[in-house]
């Protein structure tokens, strides 16, 4: 399988509403209380710390993918501990027949080889909900290993660091 990060850009707004529709992204990204659909409109070509692509598998485009700078803020109790030099990644693949094929786990290898000869961060991390034991299972295969459990204030989340 071949798999690309193209640069996240407003001609792919479109598709990313559509995605941001399918019950495994819905359930997993826009549960009420985290950011709207929206928020992806204030990360294209600006300066915030979210970058986003779009994954590509042998040319189609099946989902999302970003990474994002820490910062230090009084709310967070998630990730206080890494501290600054801290990475985060979020992903979700869109379209269904990809799922539970081996393709996460090699979406997240690879960007997390693009980060560290990119970035080079101090961590590396990933935070899926307790509950969402593929998205572990995924992470686990990639490399990362668990740290601690935190609630963000909605929901329980599994800390996960990158082990290189
Ligand atoms: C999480 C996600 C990226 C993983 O990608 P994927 O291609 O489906 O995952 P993979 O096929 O690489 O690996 C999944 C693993 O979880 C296992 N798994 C699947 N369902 C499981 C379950 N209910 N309990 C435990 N393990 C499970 C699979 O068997 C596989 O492990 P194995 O290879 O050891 O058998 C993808 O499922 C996704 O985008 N889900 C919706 C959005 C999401 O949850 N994003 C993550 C938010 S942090």
């Amino acid at each position: 399988m071949e798999i690309s990060f193209v640069p996240f850009t407003k001609e792919h707004l479109p598709k990313y509403y559509e995605w941001a529709e399918r019950p495994q992204v819905k359930d997993t990204w826009f549960i009420e209380g985290y950011e709207p659909v929206s928020a992806i409109e204030d990360k294209i070509g600006s300066e915030s710390d979210s970058v986003p692509f779009v994954i590509c598998l042998d040319g189609r485009e099946i989902g999302f993918i970003q990474y994002w700078h820490w910062q230090q803020s009084d709310s967070d109790c998630i990730f206080a501990r890494f501290g600054e030099g801290t990475v985060g990644i979020d992903l979700f693949i869109a379209e269904s027949d990809c799922l539970d094929r081996g393709v996460g786990t090699e979406v997240v290898s690879l960007f997390v080889q693009k980060i560290i000869s990119e970035l080079n961060p101090k961590h590396l991390v990933i935070d899926p909900f307790t509950w969402n034991k593929r998205a572990i299972r995924c992470f686990e295969k990639a490399g990362f290993v668990f740290s601690h459990e935190a609630n963000d204030g909605i929901s329980d989340c599994y800390v996960m660091k990158y082990i290189k």
